[in-house]
């Protein structure tokens, strides 16, 4: 069955949780949605597993499209969702609009994330009115991690989690289909997700969500430059990719690889015509 914005809308408070997780090339997102994932998410995340950035604040709207073009290509019933990366929205509604427009257009996105709460909820609203459908992205948002001054867990004291209340609030109203909530309390994403009638996908978030995110080479095991705490590993394929080029690198040395299982052959008179 193909998912759509109205089909995740409809999970919301129900024992059928959404399931999301990050997808950056075709055949990954081939395998994702095979597995019967309900929404592949194009994160600017990228830039962190895909292109080796310290963080996604370098990733660029061309970067999100060429992946976000494979991943469309792979996936055929999870909803695509597509980042818009950092500077794509915050210089104003106008550039918004454009942003999310090139995405869908030329990226093939279904709809778009952006981060932010209070302070974006203009560009929500234009975006959505252009027929775009977004989904909101608050708490620990990583492209402002220079101004919280790392990877920080966010809403932790009443002031600071009145704010991100405050910020749920303000994407619902402006006409998001869903909301990430990452990097906060358990309880206070349980109080969210009770306040919104839009679901809630958390990511470090605790249980009480109506969905779930996670990056995909983390949950594999195959990203090892910085895991936090949330990651829950699903396998270690980081370590089973290792061990297989080790084994590749020593059939080559050692006359192994290739065999003739692996090789093509010719007749023995076109051969001998040859030398
Ligand atoms: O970029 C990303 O992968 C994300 C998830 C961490 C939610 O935004």
């Amino acid at each position: 069955m193909k998912n759509t914005v109205t089909t995740i809308m409809q999970q919301k408070g129900t024992e059928n949780k959404i399931s999301m997780l990050t997808a950056y090339d075709y055949s990954t997102a081939k395998l994702v949605d095979e597995a019967g994932i309900n929404t592949i998410l194009v994160g600017d995340s990228l830039g962190n597993v895909m292109l080796g950035y310290e963080d996604t604040t370098h990733v660029t709207m061309e970067d999100m499209i060429h992946h976000a073009r494979a991943v469309a290509r792979g996936a055929k019933n999870a909803l695509i969702v597509v980042d818009m990366p950092f500077m794509a929205y915050q210089t104003g509604v106008y550039d918004a609009v454009v942003n999310a427009g090139r995405l869908v257009k030329e990226g093939h996105a279904e709809a778009v994330k952006l981060e932010g709460g209070v302070d974006v909820a203009p560009q929500i609203k234009a975006i959505v009115k252009a027929s775009i459908p977004v989904c909101g992205h608050i708490g620990l948002t990583p492209q402002s991690i220079n101004i919280f001054g790392g990877h920080k867990v966010q809403g932790k004291t009443e002031e600071a989690a009145r704010r991100v209340i405050e910020d749920a609030k303000a994407v619902e109203e402006a006409g998001a289909f869903a909301v990430v909530l990452e990097g906060i309390p358990s309880k206070l994403a349980k109080i969210i997700t009770e306040t919104l009638t839009i679901p809630t996908i958390g990511i470090g978030a605790g249980a009480d969500c109506d969905g779930q995110v996670l990056v995909n080479q983390d949950m594999l095991g195959m990203f090892s430059d910085f895991v936090p705490k949330f990651v829950k590993q699903y396998a270690n394929v980081g370590e089973i990719m290792k061990a297989a080029y080790r084994k590749y690198i020593e059939e080559i040395n050692a006359g192994v690889f290739p065999d003739e299982a692996h090789s093509y052959k010719i007749s023995d008179d076109v051969i001998e015509k040859l030398y």
